[in-house]
């Protein structure tokens, strides 16, 4: 079977971040969040994956290529305009031929590895499996209402939902859903909504199942849900045990927990980290603290800082700041410092919605 992962959108919602780097290479603990997805498929033996971008010139091309390294095959397909998840799945269709297919949405991850699932759809009797999430206050998603073991009905970011069963980021289809995106029409919101193309799937008395997600699941479409889903990816991280001075990283007085792993070159100074932590290569961290949830690039210093379950991408300087840094998201190359330099000001270099609190 092969699969699609759309990830052509603007990450309006996860700007300034996303001004810079598209949102399914946001690391999460240390690892893009696309790679995640590709992870989920490859476990289940779908291999042969198209990647809806917005322009062949997009990064997410250049950093997963062909996607050999990945041990999977990308091919790409180019979406112009973001016009819906439905068009972008419509020009899916030479790439995905007459089989079953699954679609996966790019800045969604998952516990629920779902490999049952994916293994099994294309000899099941279903026309479509979707996959949902069960949260208190479903009403930013899609929303399901499930009768006799079939879905019954779906609503697009209802006012009021009418359950609690959140369309989670992954689908699978046969062939047919491309005659039931012919049907629809755009959104209030002017695009071609997946969801509407189930419901005529449905009012067609095809057979949509639901397929109940175990554990967590995290629409990572913004800073807040990218910092949880890096929280709860760290809290699988195996168990190791405290890094020593016979690592031949550490220097001074320093105490390593269990479950931190430092990478390549990475020397901690008169440091405290308590893992579950994840730090890259050639990063120094010196007269610090770097509190459990927390992961941080490659060349990064953290000097004279403490920081608790944020993530802090590649080439950052973190330096005498003085209360505890927590939940933070910092891109490539930010600064964070402070001086002992009068007048004791504030000093800010912001991107467009940049957000501070101090
Ligand atoms: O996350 C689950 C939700 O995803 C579902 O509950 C909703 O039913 C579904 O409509 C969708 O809602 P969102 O508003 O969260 O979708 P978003 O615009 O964030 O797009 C999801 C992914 O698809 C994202 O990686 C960008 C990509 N995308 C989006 C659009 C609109 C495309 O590749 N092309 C597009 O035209």
């Amino acid at each position: 079977m092969k699969a699609v992962i759309l990830a052509a959108g603007q990450g309006t919602r996860l700007r300034p971040i996303t001004l810079t780097m598209p949102k399914p290479l946001v690391p999460v603990a240390n690892k893009w969040l696309i790679a995640y997805a590709i992870d989920m498929l490859k476990g289940a033996g779908l291999t042969d994956i198209g990647i809806v971008v917005h322009s062949l010139d997009s990064s997410i091309c250049t950093v997963l290529g062909d996607g050999k390294a990945l041990g999977v095959s990308i091919s790409y397909i180019v979406q112009e305009e973001q016009l819906g998840l439905a068009h972008a799945i419509n020009l899916c269709r030479s790439f995905v031929g007459e089989g079953a297919f699954c679609v996966f949405l790019g800045d969604n991850i998952f516990y629920d590895k779902m490999r049952d699932l994916l293994m099994n759809f294309p000899e099941s009797e279903d026309d479509a499996c979707i996959a949902l999430g069960e949260i208190p206050d479903p009403s930013r998603f899609g929303v399901a209402i499930i009768e006799d073991g079939r879905i019954k009905g779906v609503v697009e970011k209802p006012k009021v939902p009418p359950s609690n069963l959140a369309i989670a980021g992954v689908y699978l289809f046969r062939n047919s859903i491309f005659d039931a995106i012919g049907k629809i029409k755009p959104s209030k919101r002017g695009e071609l909504e997946i969801t509407d193309a189930i419901q005529v799937m449905i009012d067609e008395d095809k057979r949509v199942t639901p397929h109940k997600l175990a554990g967590w699941w995290i629409d990572a479409g913004k800073p807040d849900p990218i910092i949880t889903a890096n929280q709860l990816v760290l809290e699988q991280l195996p168990y190791t045990p405290p890094i020593t001075e016979k690592s031949g990283k550490l220097f001074g007085t320093c105490d390593v927990s269990h479950r931190v792993i430092l990478g390549e070159n990475t020397e901690v100074h008169d440091s405290v980290i308590r893992g579950p932590v994840i730090i890259g290569d050639n990063t120094v961290i010196r007269n610090s603290y770097i509190g459990p949830y927390t992961s941080i690039g490659n060349n990064v210093v953290v000097e004279s800082s403490e920081i608790d379950a944020s993530i802090v991408m590649n080439n950052c300087v973190i330096r005498n700041i003085p209360g505890r840094i927590d939940r933070s998201l910092l891109a490539d190359n930010a600064q964070v410092v402070s001086t002992e330099r009068l007048p004791s000001t504030y000093r800010f270099v912001l991107a467009e919605n940049t957000y501070v609190e101090v």
